[in-house]
């Protein structure tokens, strides 16, 4: 019989195209044209007309039967496409949770923090405030207050940032004692760290923006043996217990009488070596009993109270404690050098 054949044919042909069909689209096109109006199986139900009365129940059932398994076919075609898709689609985004990580380097400090952070510690263990002055400053509270007079040269343009006549930043950080005695009644113990501008060209030891910290003591009988205890501690704690220290007579305009502090150098111990060029000692900061005048001008009688105060460069003591040789390397911040910090 021709046309129970050919639906044989239907079905089987149909079956080996389903099995190819790889995805979604053709799949789609594959329904259209088994199952579509244009397709063979619809040809042969519109010629069932031509059948005896006998063979057409037959024959249509036949044909429905293939249409249903066709469509069956194809919906577990599809379901099974859709799930390679799915396995694959996990299979590309999985994580591998035992793969080694990235490792993130943690930052540290600035040296010159570091070092700024240490020196406040160890006079905050002496009892010592830490305060703060404006870094944009009145020439009365960097030079005049300070007794520095008029036609001093450090009033020069060629060193000191004015922004006008009477404001420029700060050349030293001296200036906070002025602040700090209008302010505070004696006794006074504070130490001011900050930035200090002056108008120099970068070497590998000037730089027109480092760091200084102030100290300034102020009470009845405060002499220059108190002085050089305190800072002879600060030098102990800073360079190792077995540092000496001697003062050298100097001039700051602020102070009288006026030093300069070096300590006994911490690598030969007194020696002479390459660290200290041969001297045994090296100079760490200025400093002197204030003024009288210094006294008068922010308020307080040198007659009841006596005071003495120090300024220690920041990058000096850094440079010196960890040899560093050029000043430049604490402001291009080369995370090489940074490191060595860390
Ligand atoms: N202000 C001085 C400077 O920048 C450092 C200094 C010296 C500060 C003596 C002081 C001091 O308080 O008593 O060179």
């Amino acid at each position: 019989m021709a046309m129970k054949e050919k639906l044989e044919e239907i079905r089987q042909a149909a079956q080996k195209q389903l099995e190819a069909a790889s995805d979604e689209s053709s799949l789609e096109q594959l329904r259209v044209s088994l199952l579509g109006k244009k397709s063979e199986l619809s040809q042969v139900l519109r010629g069932m007309g031509q059948l005896s009365a006998d063979e057409r129940p037959k024959i249509g059932a036949l044909a429905n039967d293939i249409r249903s398994s066709i469509e069956s076919a194809i919906a577990s075609r599809r379901a099974e496409i859709e799930k390679q898709l799915s396995a694959a689609k996990l299979a590309a985004e999985r994580i591998d949770v035992t793969m080694p990580g990235t490792a993130h380097r943690r930052g540290s400090r600035h040296p010159l923090g570091q070092i700024e952070h240490e020196m406040a510690e160890i006079f905050r263990s002496m009892g010592f405030d830490i305060v703060d002055g404006p870094e944009v400053e009145y020439d009365y509270y960097n030079f005049q207050a300070l007794n520095i007079p008029e036609n001093h040269p450090a009033r020069d343009t060629q060193d000191t940032f004015y922004i006008t006549d009477n404001i420029l930043l700060r050349s030293q950080t001296s200036g906070v004692q002025v602040h700090t005695m209008e302010t505070t009644k004696p006794p006074i113990r504070v130490v001011a760290p900050g930035r200090v501008y002056r108008s120099d060209a970068v070497d590998a030891t000037h730089s027109p923006c480092f760091h200084q910290m102030e100290g300034l003591v102020i009470d009845k009988d405060i002499t220059m043996g108190d002085l050089r205890g305190i800072l002879l501690l600060f030098a102990q704690k800073m360079f190792g217990e077995s540092t000496r220290v001697r003062f050298r007579p100097h001039h700051f305009p602020f102070t009288e009488p006026s030093a300069e502090l070096d300590i006994s150098c911490f690598v030969c111990g007194g020696e002479g070596c390459r660290v200290c060029k041969g001297e045994g000692w090296i100079e760490i900061l200025g400093c002197g009993m204030v003024h009288p005048n210094v006294l008068t001008m922010s308020g307080i009688d040198p007659k009841e109270y006596t005071g003495f105060a120090f300024g220690i460069g920041i990058e000096r003591v850094a440079m010196i404690k960890y040899g560093i040789d050029d000043m430049r390397l604490c402001y291009e911040n080369d995370v090489r050098f940074l490191r060595e910090f860390a």
